[in-house]
């Protein structure tokens, strides 16, 4: 158990610097082909939301799931980054006063307190398309026909019908009393889908047979829902120096969580059987899959 928690962490830590490199690597002022110029402050603000931080779970999703279906890595690793540059963007306008108003993101100054309002909305909207970008770039995959799926992967994850729909909904709900089914769909929606894409993309990658796919994609929603369910849990139980954000939000902010409708502990009941569930999925492949079913207790029991 130690050993593959070690296993786990090392992975995931390889993975967040080579994200990392790529993010650095893509986010400069020299325009790439077809584009005009870039302007150096947004620049700096797509730096400032996408360097330096977070846990890097879904690159590294990308990364597992394209290993377990034998994929090459630079190109799960362009999908790790593109994923990465979505979810920054999402991170940077649920920050906005229009949305949560926070202060606080990864330990430092929110985008629209670091910069301003404006460039966190533009800085939001072009990591959102350097994301797609990212994905349809030839270097990424040789096969158009792979590239045009992972695209419309990601755009269904994250657009009307996914994140961005999840965060409608989740916004709604602050003025509502959502049920427990109505609870888990906008959860499925704001975070599952792009989880679930996380791991889809690897066996897109990797052209993991229909059968492997649904399994992976399975997997990826249970680990979704319990991924948001363990940040609410943190949002009540943990502080903001552990967190780098800030805490208290969901309850002062009439969320419509789990944890509000049933409390912390039948929370962590129900978190428990998720990471079951996904265990369970992971089963057929045996030890190939095992830091990928450390990611599913990770995910439940980390503390950050
Ligand atoms: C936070 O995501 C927002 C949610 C979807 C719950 P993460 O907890 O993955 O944030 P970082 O990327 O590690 O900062
Ligand atoms: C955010 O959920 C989901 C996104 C799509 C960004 P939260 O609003 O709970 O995320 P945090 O707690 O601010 O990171
Ligand atoms: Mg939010
Ligand atoms: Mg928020
Ligand atoms: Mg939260």
């Amino acid at each position: 158990m130690v050993l593959l928690d070690d296993e786990f962490r090392a992975r995931l830590s390889a993975t967040a610097i080579a994200t990392e490199a790529c993010l650095d690597a893509v986010l400069t002022d020299v325009p790439a082909e077809g584009e005009i110029a870039r302007p150096g402050r947004l620049v700096e603000a797509m730096r400032y939301a996408a360097l330096g931080g977070g846990k890097r779970l879904r690159p590294f999703l990308a990364s597992e799931t394209a290993r377990l279906f034998g994929s090459e890595e630079t190109g799960a690793l362009r999908i790790g980054a593109a994923i990465e540059c979505l979810h920054c963007y999402s991170l940077v306008h649920d920050d906005l006063p229009a949305m949560d108003d926070d202060d606080l993101r990864r330990g430092k100054p929110t985008l629209h307190r670091a910069f301003d309002e404006a460039t966190a909305i533009l800085a939001g909207d072009a990591l959102q398309t350097l994301a797609f970008d990212l994905m349809a770039d030839p270097a990424t995959h040789a096969d158009p026909l792979v590239r045009a799926e992972l695209v419309l992967g990601l755009a269904r994850a994250s657009g009307l019908g996914g994140m961005a729909g999840g965060q409608m909904l989740d916004l709604q709900a602050e003025a509502e009393t959502p049920d427990e089914a109505s609870i888990r769909r906008l959860q499925a929606m704001k975070t599952g889908a792009l989880i679930r894409l996380s791991c889809e993309a690897g066996a897109i990658l990797g052209r993991a047979s229909p059968e492997d796919r649904a399994r992976i994609r399975r997997f990826g929603e249970i680990i979704g829902l319990a991924f948001q369910l363990a940040d609410d849990i943190l949002d009540e139980t943990a502080t903001a120096e552990a967190l780098g954000k800030a805490t208290g939000k969901d309850s002062s902010r009439g969320k419509g969580t789990l944890v509000g409708l049933h409390g912390v502990a039948r929370a962590r009941a129900m978190l428990d059987d998720l990471v079951a569930e996904a265990e369970a999925l992971l089963a057929p492949y045996g030890a190939r899959a095992k830091t990928l079913a450390a990611a599913a207790r990770f995910v439940a029991d980390r503390e950050a």
